[in-house]
């Protein structure tokens, strides 16, 4: 009987504790490079039908801030890359940029994380990165003096910040930043008891080598398959715990092991370009559905390397934002689609069991000829240089829209410049050339051939 009363007791001390902890709830990233996209308060409301504990943004709109009052929402707010040198350079600059973007909105809307810059590492020269750190010390000095006390500041970086990343026991950062900028980062984050916040995409290190990564690992799917990581003893079911405790590893070399890392971004595309394989709605899915499953069970599971860990988290991203630069998978990391409707269902609180959801498509690759051209809306001064690039690559690129050949009429700049793009991408994907032309291309699997005008094509 009194045993039973001190464990009871005991059970409830404990409970009372790790309610106080951060939750491993995930919130979602609300990206907005889009033109086509729902106002912030609609925004809102989807944000939280997704159940999602908090939201990131890119920037410090205000419409956005003041549409998260009272929501209950923890928000997180950033400051551009453009700024961050002059910032490090001037405590008054930084204390201006506090007050006019935080400080109107607190505590209304729970500011949690200010996050200087975006995978600065990554999107910068080596210029700036000297100043990410000064910078970060300047906005906490900032926060200080406002008495805001609450507010976490970090900064996202990307898995590039590692030198070696395999297995994780290797883990170790780059030898460029590794006592310049991260070392000085992690005495910042551990001092002022901040985060380590990581972007980890597991389809991104997945898809650049799907012939010996298995997808299933990829995608939290596998039961039978494990990789043993030969220094340490530790098993690895998926990809995504290899990659974090890398970067745990590589931090406690540094000597750092008590800084706790917070998913700034992660997710999987349902969708991208023609020859993008894994790319899906059911891979999508399953992804993400399994990540809320795993940073959401009680106990926390954690990683092999901090087993029993609660995962923080941001999944990337509320909607496909179409103009997004890059590879088409750039533009399909939505939740949602811009009109708000589900790409797929997901319960970002975990509290919906797999088998609720409806069957989910089947995971498809494309398998057919496919064609490069100009993608609609794009900009025609650019099309023309593209085109002329294009013409100048390889053998008789162009030959048939030349006066008097076939593909010459009708006479337009979108109509040449997909042909060259088509010829080029055919003669050259197999040494790497892409379908891109800076985003002016798209690949298409329906053939724009007409008359005795054919476009070369690919197949995939
Ligand atoms: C620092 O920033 C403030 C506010 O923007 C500006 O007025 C001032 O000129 C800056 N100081 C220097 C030395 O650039
Ligand atoms: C910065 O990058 C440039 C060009 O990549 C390189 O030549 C230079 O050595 C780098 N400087 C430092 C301090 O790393
Ligand atoms: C991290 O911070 C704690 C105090 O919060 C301190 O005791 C410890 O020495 C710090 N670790 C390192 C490696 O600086
Ligand atoms: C794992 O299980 C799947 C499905 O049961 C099976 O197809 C696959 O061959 C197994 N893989 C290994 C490595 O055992
Ligand atoms: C929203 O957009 C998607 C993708 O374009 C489309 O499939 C769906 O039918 C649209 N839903 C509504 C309600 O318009
Ligand atoms: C179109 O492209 C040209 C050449 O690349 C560029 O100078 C111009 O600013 C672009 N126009 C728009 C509206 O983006
Ligand atoms: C162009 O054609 C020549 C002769 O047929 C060949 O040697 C060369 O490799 C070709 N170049 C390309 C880029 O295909």
């Amino acid at each position: 009987m009194v045993m039973a009363v001190v464990s009871l007791f005991l059970f409830s001390f404990l409970f009372t504790l790790s309610s106080g902890e951060i939750s491993g709830q995930p919130g979602v990233n609300y990206g907005q490079l889009g033109n086509n996209l729902p106002t912030p308060k609609t925004s809102i409301s989807l944000i939280k039908n997704l159940k999602a504990k908090r939201v990131k943004i890119y920037d410090a709109n205000p419409q956005i801030l003041k549409a998260l009052e009272n929501t209950g929402l923890q928000v997180s707010i950033m400051i551009p890359n453009q700024l961050i040198t002059d910032i490090s350079l001037n405590q008054t600059l930084s204390n201006q940029w506090v007050q006019s973007n935080l400080v109107p909105f607190y505590p209304k809307t729970l500011i949690r994380y200010l996050l200087v810059g975006n995978e600065l590492i990554s999107s910068t020269t080596n210029q700036t990165w000297p100043h990410i750190v000064p910078a970060m010390h300047r906005i906490k000095n900032s926060l200080t003096n406002f008495g805001l006390h609450k507010v976490k500041v970090g900064t996202p970086l990307a898995m590039d910040i590692l030198q070696t990343s395999f297995p994780p026991s290797n883990g170790i950062f780059r030898n460029d930043i590794a006592f310049t900028v991260i070392k000085p980062m992690l005495e910042f984050l551990n001092i002022t008891n901040s985060f380590f916040f990581l972007d980890v995409y597991p389809f991104f290190s997945w898809a650049s080598d799907p012939i010996n990564i298995n997808l299933n690992y990829a995608i939290f799917e596998s039961d039978n398959i494990t990789v043993t990581d030969p220094n340490t003893g530790l098993v690895y079911t998926n990809l995504f715990d290899q990659m974090v405790d890398a970067v745990y590893f590589a931090m406690e070399r540094l000597g750092f092991s008590d800084i706790r890392i917070f998913i700034a971004e992660t997710g999987w595309p349902n969708g991208g370009d023609l020859d993008q394989i894994g790319a899906n709605i059911y891979n999508a899915a399953t992804y993400n559905r399994n990540f809320v499953k795993k940073v959401t069970k009680k106990p926390s599971v954690g990683t092999p390397a901090r087993p029993g860990s609660i995962i923080p988290s941001f999944i990337f991203s509320l909607y496909n934002e179409n103009l997004k630069p890059g590879l088409g998978t750039e533009r399909h990391f939505g939740l949602l689609y811009p009109n708000g409707s589900s790409v797929y269902e997901i319960d970002l609180s975990g509290k919906t069991l797999a088998s609720e959801f409806k069957p989910l498509p089947p995971p498809e690759n494309y398998k057919g000829k496919a064609w490069c051209v100009v993608a609609e809306g794009a900009n025609e001064t650019a099309v023309a240089e593209a085109l002329s690039y294009a013409c100048s690559q390889g053998n008789r690129t162009c030959d048939p829209v030349q006066p008097g050949k076939p593909c010459f009429e009708p006479v337009s700049v979108i109509g040449h410049a997909s042909y060259a793009f088509s010829s080029y991408w055919a003669q050259f994907r197999n040494v790497g050339g892409t379908c891109q032309f800076n985003g002016l291309a798209i690949q298409i699997a329906k053939d724009p051939s007409y008359g005795s005008c054919k476009y070369p094509s690919v197949t995939l």
